[in-house]
């Protein structure tokens, strides 16, 4: 028995191994196939000529959905991170009042919830202790329960009345990269389903569905980047902290942001809303403590803008994450990368 077991092992390894490919290890494999997650996550579902979007599962369920008086989405991590990600999305489609939720301090709380709520729960394993608490409890409510899973015949895939699985393949680091892209693009996707027949969104969701045609290749294009994202990290590994900071469609990617860096390098980090800025965390900043801040082209552009105004003032020097073709306006930066951390 021991010998076969340690055959077993073995082969288990070899084949871990070979699935590997040229990666050292699951996590860089899981960031590097992110084109081809996202493209299986789509697949079948949004037919980009005809700007149709399908997702088998909801189809039956969308009259639920639109006669919600609140949509919940409950979830730990990373998945929760994906509900922050696209609540104001589906905050604009379906005008329902949509409320995030972390497993365990819904729990907690025992919150109220009603008939007429849609509880959604978001879950990589589908097996998350706390999430699949969190489900039974709603059910036990009477809401309709649907599951956002990337594992087919997991238990809240089953346990759920109807979901998505979310197709981004296998996701074997334990640091959750690839799943929380395709978390997002599914929600997107149900977003979009739910304003299907609305002509004062119609623009809108063509243009969001454009977006999501574009989204393997911009990130072929950051990939790309991997050697110069590389030595940036380096520098910023010697630190002992660092603060993360957008505002609006960009706080859960400081939330992820801030998760990963704690998780993968045992720094403190944390994922501030820059709307908060002036509310406490202001003074934390100098010209030595680390800041990554993400000021992208939306929205909240010159709100981000601001606010990094009042980091330079306080004589921050944040290393910012911008769009090739919008960057912001600050005094000091200089670098290709949009890096005054450079300057440091
Ligand atoms: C389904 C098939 C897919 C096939 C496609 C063709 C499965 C698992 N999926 O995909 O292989 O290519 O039809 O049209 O056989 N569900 C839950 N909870 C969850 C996730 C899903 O209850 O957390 C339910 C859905 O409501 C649905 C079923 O599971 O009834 C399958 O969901 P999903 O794989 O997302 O559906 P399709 O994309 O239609
Ligand atoms: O499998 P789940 O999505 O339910 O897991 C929830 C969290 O444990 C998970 O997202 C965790 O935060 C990530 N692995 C962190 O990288």
């Amino acid at each position: 028995g021991c010998i076969q077991d340690a055959g077993k092992d073995r082969l288990g390894m070899e084949l871990q191994e070979i699935m590997r490919g040229k990666f050292p290890h699951f996590m860089l494999k899981e960031i590097f196939e992110q084109p081809d997650s996202l493209f299986n996550t789509m697949r079948g579902r949004i037919n980009f000529d005809s700007y149709d979007v399908r997702l088998g599962g909801m189809a039956e369920h969308l009259g639920t959905l639109k006669r919600a008086r609140r949509m919940l989405f409950v979830a730990c991590g990373t998945s929760y991170n994906s509900a922050v990600a696209t609540r104001q999305f589906l905050e604009e489609c379906t005008e329902i009042p949509v409320v995030v939720d972390i497993a365990s301090d819904f729990l907690d709380r025992a919150c109220p919830i009603f008939r007429d709520d849609v509880c959604f729960f978001i879950s990589q394993s589908g097996e998350t202790a706390d999430t699949l608490s969190a489900l039974k409890y709603c059910k036990a409510k009477g809401a309709l329960c649907v599951g956002i899973t990337n594992t087919v015949g997991s238990s809240i895939s089953r346990s759920t009345d109807c979901g998505v699985h979310i197709n981004a393949g296998p996701e074997i680091g334990v640091a959750s990269t690839k799943a929380y892209t395709s978390q997002i693009v599914s929600l997107v996707m149900l977003g979009l389903m739910l304003i299907s027949d609305s002509k004062a969104k119609d623009e809108r969701r063509r243009a969001v569905i454009d977006g999501l045609k574009a989204i393997p290749d911009m990130i072929r294009e950051i990939l790309a980047l991997d050697a110069q994202i590389k030595a940036i990290a380096t520098e910023l590994y010697k630190e002992s902290s660092i603060l993360v900071m957008s505002r609006g469609y960009n706080f859960a990617n400081c939330l992820e942001g801030a998760l990963k860096i704690k998780e993968l390098t045992y720094m403190h980090a944390e994922g501030i809303l820059a709307g908060e800025l002036k509310h406490g965390p202001l003074a934390l900043i100098d010209s030595t403590m680390p800041i990554v801040m993400l000021v992208t082209d939306d929205s909240n552009f010159t709100k981000s803008e601001n606010a990094l105004a009042q980091i330079t003032a306080r004589h921050g020097r944040p290393l910012i994450i911008c769009n090739k073709d919008r960057t912001p306006k600050t005094e000091e930066h200089t670098s290709e990368l949009q890096s005054p951390y450079d300057l440091v």
